[in-house]
């Protein structure tokens, strides 16, 4: 397991290009690293992260941002193939409110926040603010959000199916880790073919997923790893993964 905090305490951990492709290069290792099975990313108590770094975006024009490579960075950081776990306390704002939904499974301290407020700039969210929220959260409260620029408590995350748990503040990153060793103990094909499988739900109909979530079953029915945690089972032994 690997734990990345964000830390740019004097911009509430503003996502600017360094940071952002910081990030990109670090999960291209992470990926190839098969020490590291599961990623938990965190920032301060203060902000998880408030944003794009506008003063960062001030600099661009129209051109600039066409050539952004914090496009790269992003989309690269979304085929990160391992689970992703976001540990969200303060604020999280914007490209932070959208970083947090690149992660697989977020978990949040009581007094997190979480907003698109893209429109008080005169602009619109632009690394899935718009896509992944709303079908995290449903149509009305993801316009509510994008349109007003409010943010919305850990409460209402949580209700809305945003975040999978609420947890004391100082507590969130402990209970984020210990989620992602309970998912380093398992084995990693079939891991990776669940996020795999998991994330495509999101954009295919359900007869072509149902489909594609069979081939990723008999798929990892090659591998050395199922056939351990059967005989595991049926030894009453705890598996010992190989990752093949
Ligand atoms: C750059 C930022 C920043 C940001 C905060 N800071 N957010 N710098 N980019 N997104 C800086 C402030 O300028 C200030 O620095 C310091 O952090 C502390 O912030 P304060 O405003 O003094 O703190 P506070 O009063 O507690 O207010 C916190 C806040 C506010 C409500 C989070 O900072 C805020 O509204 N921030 C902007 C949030 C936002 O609009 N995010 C969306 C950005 S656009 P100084 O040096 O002045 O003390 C975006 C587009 C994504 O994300 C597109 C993706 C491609």
């Amino acid at each position: 397991m690997l734990t990345l905090t964000l830390h740019r305490p004097e911009a509430l951990n503003a996502l600017n290009t360094a940071l952002l492709g910081e990030l990109a290069d670090i999960l291209d290792q992470s990926a190839q690293d098969d020490r590291i099975a599961a990623v938990v990313i965190t920032g301060s108590q203060r902000a998880f992260a408030a944003g794009a770094d506008i003063k960062e975006m001030a600099t661009l024009d129209a051109v600039g941002v066409l050539q952004d490579p914090r496009v790269g960075y992003w989309k690269r950081i979304s085929q990160f193939p391992k689970p992703i776990i976001a540990a969200v306390n303060g604020f999280a704002l914007g490209g932070g409110c959208e970083l947090a939904m690149h992660a697989d499974i977020l978990i949040a301290g009581h007094q997190a926040q979480f907003g698109q407020p893209e429109i008080n700039l005169g602009i619109i969210p632009g690394a899935g603010g718009t896509q992944r929220l709303l079908r995290a959260v449903g149509k009305s409260t993801a316009m509510q959000m994008v349109l007003t620029g409010e943010p919305i408590s850990a409460q209402r995350a949580y209700e809305a199916g945003l975040i999978s748990e609420i947890t004391q503040a100082e507590l969130t990153l402990e209970r984020a880790q210990s989620i992602a060793r309970t998912i380093a103990r398992k084995a990693p094909l079939a891991v990776q073919q669940a996020k795999d499988v998991l994330l495509k739900a999101l954009d295919m109909d359900l007869a072509t997923g149902l489909q594609y979530e069979r081939k990723a079953f008999t798929l990892l029915a090659a591998t050395q790893d199922r056939n351990e945690g059967i005989q595991a089972f049926m030894e009453k032994r705890q598996p010992l993964y190989k990752g093949c």
